[in-house]
């Protein structure tokens, strides 16, 4: 599907928000019929997606294609945009009031902004596992990974082999095999974080985005997620925001690093390309310095 009209400017239309400049905004063109139901790692081409909060600009025309079963690293300073950016990926602002966007997501050529899919549907195709583990305190290690079927509406004839499923998959069914009604709060952080992927695989996403997933977490169970990710970018598409250069170069295939160039300036995506090359040939003599730890 051909991507419609973009437009960034406030005064323009926006895909949700009052326009600063024009309280009356206008809606922009969007896509028809539904995201696909597929099992396949899904695609995302954002397309020129600017994002103001209460007026300002926090990011510009930003424009990266997240392929199919590969991992996208999101690098830069602290400010940049990387978290505003992921979340525009999964409708996460429209509801924080003064938000504004523009540009295009889309889904498989979908635009997930689309009035005909609702942001439930997208969080069911496009899933995303914060900084800090959020199991649900009340549940056991079973309910948590089986939560989402509820909101997706979907039933399973097999729960025992969906949770199995996915806790094995989540690189966590060894530790928690024979204790699966215990509390998801009685794991540990490490053990935490991967409940909580395990959560997001049980409806079948095509695309998990990952907002520094082991920030708050010890070398070695960082080293666990991370080999988790390696095994699931077979069939799903990873997005992640990560500080660690060493963690970027570990479990991305490509790599986008963006930059507020100027104090007040939004973010933008200075380049993008092959892991490889971001950190051994950048275009940017600014990429060079960040992924070689110069600044930020
Ligand atoms: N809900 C919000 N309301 C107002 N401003 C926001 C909101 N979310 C983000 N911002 C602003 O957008 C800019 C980018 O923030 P963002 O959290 O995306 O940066 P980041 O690159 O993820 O930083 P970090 O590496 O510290 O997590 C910041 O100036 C921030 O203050
Ligand atoms: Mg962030």
């Amino acid at each position: 599907m051909a991507p419609g009209p973009v437009v960034d400017a406030p005064g323009e239309p926006t895909l949700y928000g009052s326009s600063p400049a024009a309280p009356t905004a206008v809606t922009a063109e969007r896509s028809r019929g539904g995201v696909r139901h597929d099992q396949e790692p899904g695609r995302i081409d954002a397309i020129a997606l600017s994002q103001w909060f209460s007026g300002r600009k926090v990011l510009e025309r930003c424009t990266l294609s997240m392929e199919p079963g590969r991992v996208t690293a999101l690098i830069g300073p602290s400010g940049c945009g990387k978290s505003t950016f992921l979340r525009a990926l999964n409708r996460m602002h429209e509801l924080v009031p003064g938000a504004q966007l523009s540009g295009q997501v889309l889904l498989n050529g979908v635009d997930i902004y689309s009035e005909d899919i609702s942001p439930t549907e997208v969080r069911l195709r496009i899933g995303m596992v914060f900084q800090k583990p959020n199991p649900f305190p009340a549940m056991s290690i079973a309910d948590n990974v089986l939560a989402g079927l509820g909101l997706s509406g979907s039933k399973t004839d097999d729960a025992e082999a969906l949770v199995e499923q996915c806790l094995r998959r989540a690189g966590l069914w060894e530790e928690v095999k024979n204790r699966l009604h215990e509390g998801g709060m009685s794991l540990s952080g490490g053990q935490q974080q991967r409940l909580c992927i395990a959560r997001s695989l049980a409806v079948h996403p095509d695309v998990l985005l990952m907002d520094e997933p082991c920030s708050a977490l010890d070398p070695i169970s960082t080293r666990v997620i991370e080999e988790t990710i390696r095994e699931l970018c077979h069939d799903i598409t990873i997005v992640i925001v990560t500080h660690n250069m060493q963690q970027a170069q570990r479990v991305s295939d490509d790599c986008a690093f963006f930059l507020v160039e100027t104090l007040g300036e939004p973010g933008r995506i200075v380049e993008h390309g092959p892991t490889e090359r971001i950190f051994s040939n950048p275009s940017d003599p600014r990429t060079l310095d960040y992924v070689n730890g110069r600044f930020g």
